[in-house]
């Protein structure tokens, strides 16, 4: 399984990669206007340290100007991956896109249909939103293991990145359903490592080799 980081914040990926942990970065305008500084700049210092899929977003909405933003985006680094939104357009541009070699990720996913329309049109990877299929009340899990089931059915290639991760319990169950890829925010990250259980065993192994160090000195 490989872990994405989903922030556009390089202090935070730079943590999280001194552990091995970073596969790839997927980022989204939302993420990019948090930094406040230019989207190119951030982008290429990303895909400067990080040897994996780097996603850049479209904010076109016409299939035109996604393919136009997306062959620039496609320049800024040999990692960079073009995401484009799940639309009608959005899958015109993602069929010639690909069909030039640019890799794409299909973003807003929300059905098994929806997934399934990205991997023809030749999408490289597919996000289907866990957290906000969540929030709707539905099952967002169900979605990706649905879309697993269809990638082993027909031999896909296309990766399923689950999106929208909002804690743990949804990464273990990513993780047990089989998706090729999760991207996690980076606020959750030491939340994955950590745990009372583990702080608290330190704690007493520390104070009862204290008392053993004590208890060897008088002798
Ligand atoms: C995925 O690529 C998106 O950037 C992201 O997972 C959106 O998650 P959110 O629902 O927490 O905004």
């Amino acid at each position: 399984m490989k872990f994405f980081l989903d922030t556009a914040n390089v202090e935070e990926i730079k943590r999280v990669n001194e552990l091995g942990l970073v596969d790839g970065v997927t980022t989204n305008p939302t993420l990019i206007s948090k930094e406040g500084r230019p989207f190119k700049e951030v982008i290429q210092d990303i895909a400067n340290f990080i040897e994996g899929p780097v996603s850049a977003e479209v904010v076109g909405l016409k299939a035109e100007e996604m393919i136009k933003e997306g062959r620039n985006l496609a320049t800024w680094a040999e990692n960079v991956v073009v995401k484009i939104p799940m639309t009608e357009e959005g899958l015109k541009a993602v069929h010639i896109l690909s069909s030039e070699g640019i890799k794409t990720n299909v973003t807003l996913v929300f059905s098994v249909a929806q997934g399934l329309m990205a991997t023809k049109a030749g999408a490289t990877f597919i996000s289907p939103f866990v957290g906000r299929l969540d929030d709707t009340g539905k099952d967002g899990l169900e979605v990706v293991e649905d879309l697993k089931q269809v990638m082993s059915n027909y031999g896909y290639k296309t990766e399923i990145i689950a999106a929208s991760v909002r804690h743990l319990q949804h990464l273990e169950q990513i993780a047990l359903s089989g998706a090729d890829i999760a991207t996690i925010p980076g606020s959750i990250f030491p939340k994955l490592w950590s745990h009372p259980l583990t702080d608290k065993g330190i704690e007493g192994f520390l104070k009862d080799w204290e008392v053993y160090e004590q208890a060897q000195r008088n002798k």
